[in-house]
């Protein structure tokens, strides 16, 4: 039993209160992704589980043993950082077999270790080397080597990506979602990227503020938002959004027009629609609300079209070839199932 609970956590820094009480479950062999804006406390929560940063109020449960005092060496952990914290003066071998060799790990053991780890890392070449003679994404590699021989219950990764270039980052991003298929190893990560959350997760937590607005799956928490917040954070282009008033089921727009029968509550709301759910129509169509495609943005496979709409800015996602162009009115509508409505004060979901 591998899963790490955190219960009813605290944690402030002087008179800023940082987590102000949060609790989560992660379950045994689960990637779990923490994601959130900078400075939502990501990297605080994940140092308070490694036991590198103490804590006011709560509990942290490892594999059930409780470990709120417990020394990060005694937690069974490895830790995966920004900047990979590798020694400079030591070869990558030594770099891996490091923390083996403080616990006293029997030399071929280690040996045994770093060979398998470096052969599913494809590092066995780089293996004598210094880390200043490797490149980002091979140091990226040594740092994930380097926990892997552990053999601990629990990955913690902190935005282990965010150093690698574009396209280093989507092939490392494959790569530790592989791993964790082959090793299954219960796995914190975190980031502020929502398209690393929404690709290598298995659950999401969006936190906010040091708060949590949801937890479930990439695919949930796209398709049915708790919050506003949740809404514009996942999804790239944003959702769209709308200030607008229902009142008995029709929803009254900031431009003075109205959709009836689409709505349910009543006050004011925010109206969010994903940019692939508008549907475009001849400016001569009666259904939906007058816009003007502002700009036209081919990306190959799909073009992105701003659109202006009701005194708003929306973004709509189209097939690759499109007619439309800049300058032309049109209508925009969508399907009725695919509209969220948020309370406009609390941000949380109208049912
Ligand atoms: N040692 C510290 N002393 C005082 N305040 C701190 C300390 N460490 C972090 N903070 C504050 O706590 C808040 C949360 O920081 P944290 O590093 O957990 O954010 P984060 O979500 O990891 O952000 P990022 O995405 O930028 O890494 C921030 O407001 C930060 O300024
Ligand atoms: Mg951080």
């Amino acid at each position: 039993m591998s899963g790490v609970s955190i219960q009813r956590v605290r944690k402030r820094y002087g008179d800023t209160e940082v987590i102000p009480e949060l609790s989560v479950d992660i379950h045994e062999g689960e990637f779990l992704v923490f994601v959130g804006p900078s400075g939502c406390g990501k990297s605080t929560l994940l140092r308070m589980v490694a036991g590198l940063e103490g804590f006011e109020a709560g509990d942290i449960h490892i594999g059930g043993v409780r470990v709120n005092t417990m020394h990060p060496s005694e937690r069974d952990i490895a830790m995966v950082f920004q900047d990979y914290a590798l020694y400079p003066h030591m070869t990558v071998r030594q770099n891996m077999g490091f923390g083996l060799r403080m616990r006293g790990t029997p030399a071929d053991e280690i040996a045994k270790r770093i060979q398998d780890a470096a052969e599913i890392l494809q590092i066995a070449h780089l293996l004598e080397r210094r880390p200043r003679a490797l490149s980002g994404g091979q140091r990226q590699r040594v740092a994930m080597g380097r926990a892997i021989v552990r053999k601990p219950q629990v990955f913690l990764f902190d935005e282990p990506l965010s150093n690698l270039d574009a396209k280093l980052r989507v092939d490392m991003r494959s790569e530790i979602k592989a791993l964790h298929q082959r090793l299954r190893t219960t796995s914190i990560y975190v980031t502020h990227d929502q398209v690393e959350a929404m690709t290598m997760a298995d659950r999401i937590v969006v936190m906010n503020k040091g708060r949590i607005e949801q937890v479930g799956t990439p695919l949930a928490l796209y398709h049915q938002p708790a919050t506003a917040f949740v809404a514009g954070f996942l999804g790239s282009p944003p959702m769209n959004m709308l200030e607008a008033t229902c009142n008995q089921g029709v929803l009254q727009l900031p431009e003075g027009q109205a959709l009836a029968g689409t709505a349910q509550g009543s006050g004011p709301c925010m109206l969010g629609v994903r940019p692939e759910a508008l549907r475009l129509h001849q400016a001569l169509a009666t259904e939906g609300l007058p816009g003007e495609i502002q700009l036209v943005e081919p990306l190959g496979a799909e073009t992105l079209l701003s659109v202006r709409v009701a005194g708003r800015r929306w973004m709509a996602r189209v097939p690759g070839e499109t007619e439309w162009r800049p300058g032309q009115s049109c209508r925009v509508s969508w399907p009725a199932d695919q509209q969220h409505l948020f309370d406009a004060t609390t941000g949380v979901r109208w049912s």
